[in-house]
């Protein structure tokens, strides 16, 4: 591994910006706050202060998953890198920090561009950059946009032999299963005939692990949702007195997920823009699902939309997957 306190200052790469316009996110907020059942869109928890909180969860104790995927990687990167063949275009999903990223790089054959796609433009600014210093040769062509909205893949010098998406941290488990039909969809569309998908997918497992991941005991996950109302009283002129409402969540069996919620500490209004949404005492904002599967039921869902599992790695307790699949 490369020390990065003796490199130099990355030269600013260029964005692609493919940003859904404010007036698009405020009104995703609105219709979901105006909703019978509140919610906030999963996406809007990500600005630059929420980023480096989920950085802060990703090295808490109770939250295994960071760990046993980095574990996981370290353990297969090469095994991963021969799957995925040489020559390829790497497009990240939801790269974040990019740290697992390395250990796929440091191994895979020639890659032909590294395309990291995420909606928190200084997560990806400062990680695309490091990507940049750490492989001089890899073309880094980072692109900022709602992996779920409208984006380009920027064309490449030279032609990939093949274009493999990489979506690792369980972030899949942030959609509902039809959702993530919907995303396996559009995995394929963008990965073309002969493509490839490198998962990571959380397994299901006890109760009281799951809950302790996602409501650790130093509050650090609870700062992070909490963090989404500050966001939206800066960029929409809301006036949510965040210190009004408690963070909770609680593994939901029936569905397979854990739920994570506002909850209003008291009867309240908040203004967004103009419009008035009354909050009784008690009542819950949604602001993340983080859905959990077995290799069979994902496996089915991927199967849904034409998708075989091709390879899976799992650490020694089968708390974490990464999973290779292909479509024709
Ligand atoms: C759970 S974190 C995972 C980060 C990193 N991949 C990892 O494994 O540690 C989710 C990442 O996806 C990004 N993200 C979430 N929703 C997104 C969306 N709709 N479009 C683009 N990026 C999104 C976030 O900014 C964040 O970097």
């Amino acid at each position: 591994m490369i020390d990065l306190d003796g490199l130099a200052e990355a030269e600013c790469l260029p964005l692609r910006d493919w940003t859904p316009a404010r007036e698009r996110m405020l009104q995703e907020v609105l219709e979901g706050l105006q909703r019978t059942e509140k919610s906030i869109p999963s996406k809007l928890l990500y600005d630059a202060r929420g980023s480096e909180l989920f950085e802060r969860i990703c090295e808490l104790d109770e939250y295994y998953l960071t760990r046993t995927e980095l574990a996981i990687m370290e353990d297969h990167a090469p095994e991963m890198a021969a799957q995925l063949g040489p020559g390829c275009l790497l497009i990240e999903y939801g790269s974040g920090s990019g740290r697992k990223t390395r250990l796929l790089l440091d191994q895979l054959e020639d890659p032909c561009a590294y395309v990291p796609i995420d909606i928190s433009r200084e997560a990806l600014r400062q990680s695309a950059e490091t990507l940049a210093l750490l492989y001089p040769t890899l073309p880094v062509l980072p692109v900022c946009a709602d992996y779920t909205g409208r984006y380009e893949i920027p064309k490449t010098e030279t032609d990939a032999l093949r274009r493999v998406v990489y979506f690792p941290g369980s972030t899949i488990g942030n959609f509902t299963p039809e959702e993530a039909l919907e995303f396996l969809k559009h995995v394929t569309e963008v990965g073309g005939p002969g493509g490839g998908l490198l998962v990571g997918v959380d397994l299901e497992k006890d109760r009281a692990r799951l809950e302790a991941a996602y409501d650790d005991a130093s509050g650090v996950t609870a700062a992070f949702e909490l963090n989404v109302l500050a966001r939206i009283n800066r960029e929409f002129g809301a006036d949510f007195r965040p210190e009004r409402f408690d963070y909770e969540s609680r593994y939901n069996d029936l569905m397979r997920r854990i739920e994570m919620y506002l909850v209003s500490r008291r009867t309240q209004q908040v203004r967004i823009d103009g419009v008035e949404i009354p909050f009784e005492c008690g009542e819950r904002i949604q602001t993340e699902y983080a859905y959990k599967y077995n290799l069979e039921t994902f496996a089915r869902l991927a199967e849904l939309v034409g998708l075989q599992v091709e390879r899976v790695w799992k650490d020694r307790e089968d708390l974490f997957s990464v999973q290779y699949l292909t479509w024709e």
